[in-house]
């Protein structure tokens, strides 16, 4: 399994910005190891330019940060796959809890979103993760599984396992500088790996565990070698090529 290094670049950047990010992180990536490959999601407006910055360039590519489970319609300001992978992107996040949040979307609407968006030919990273709040009540495992189990219940039982990935991020370490401790973090990952093994078991060994929250340059290398965490979701630390650089070859 390649793990997968991806960057979440929120409501930053405008199309000629994220070029440029993007171009000097093709140049300076260039001992990225080889079980690696690299996404960037970029704002909707970004991903022609960053897409076009990536073409022809190995293990390099681009991803939405949110997609609507509709063709088309009357869905005002929202996208469907097929315009997204027309823009460049091949990949979509769904469940960010800024999105859980802020724009209040229920794990059913996640799920539906990820199904649709893996029947439509984009590869998904679906996100979950716990508030302080729930952690502190000990409802960890009842939160990763009521997120896993709603946001993959449409999915095909026969869909290949390198076309989707999980994204661990704890929403006390999202922007917060808070990143999450080794043994949290491993506990979340064996959580994770678990459920997926009642849900998807035929995909559950293969499929990335990506962890996400305050990553930086200097906890990306200790994160990466624990125990199922197979890549990083990186926000704030992946807006600068170089940073993000460290990041993903470290
Ligand atoms: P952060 O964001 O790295 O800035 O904490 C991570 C994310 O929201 O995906």
């Amino acid at each position: 399994m390649k793990k997968i290094m991806a960057a979440n670049w929120k409501m930053y950047k405008t199309g000629e910005e994220a070029a440029q990010v993007a171009k000097e992180l093709v140049q300076l990536a260039t001992d990225l190891p080889k079980d690696r490959k690299v996404l960037v999601c970029p704002p909707f407006t970004a991903i022609k330019e960053v897409a076009d910055a990536f073409r022809g360039v190995n293990n390099f590519s681009v991803g939405a940060q949110n997609v609507y489970p509709a063709s088309e319609g009357a869905f005002t300001g929202e996208l469907s796959p097929a315009m997204l992978r027309a823009a460049g992107a091949d990949w979509v996040l769904t469940g960010h809890s800024e999105r859980r949040t802020i724009l209040r979307e229920s794990n059913e609407f996640v799920g539906d979103k990820t199904a649709f968006a893996l029947e439509n030919e984009l590869n998904v990273i679906l996100c979950v993760g716990e508030q302080l709040k729930e952690r502190e009540n000990g409802l960890l495992s009842e939160v990763l599984s009521a997120q896993l189990t709603a946001g993959l219940a449409g999915v095909s039982k026969n869909i290949a396992a390198e076309r989707i990935a999980v994204a661990y991020e704890p929403v006390w370490a999202i922007g917060t500088g808070k990143v999450a401790g080794a043994a949290e973090i491993t506990e979340a990952h064996a959580l994770i790996r678990a459920l997926l093994k009642k849900i998807m078991p035929h995909i559950a060994d293969e499929t990335p565990i990506l962890y996400g929250g305050s990553v930086k340059s200097d906890n990306a290398s200790a994160i990466m070698a624990l125990d199922n965490v197979d890549g990083v979701l990186v926000g704030g630390a992946s807006l600068q090529a170089e940073s993000f650089c460290r990041i993903i070859c470290a």
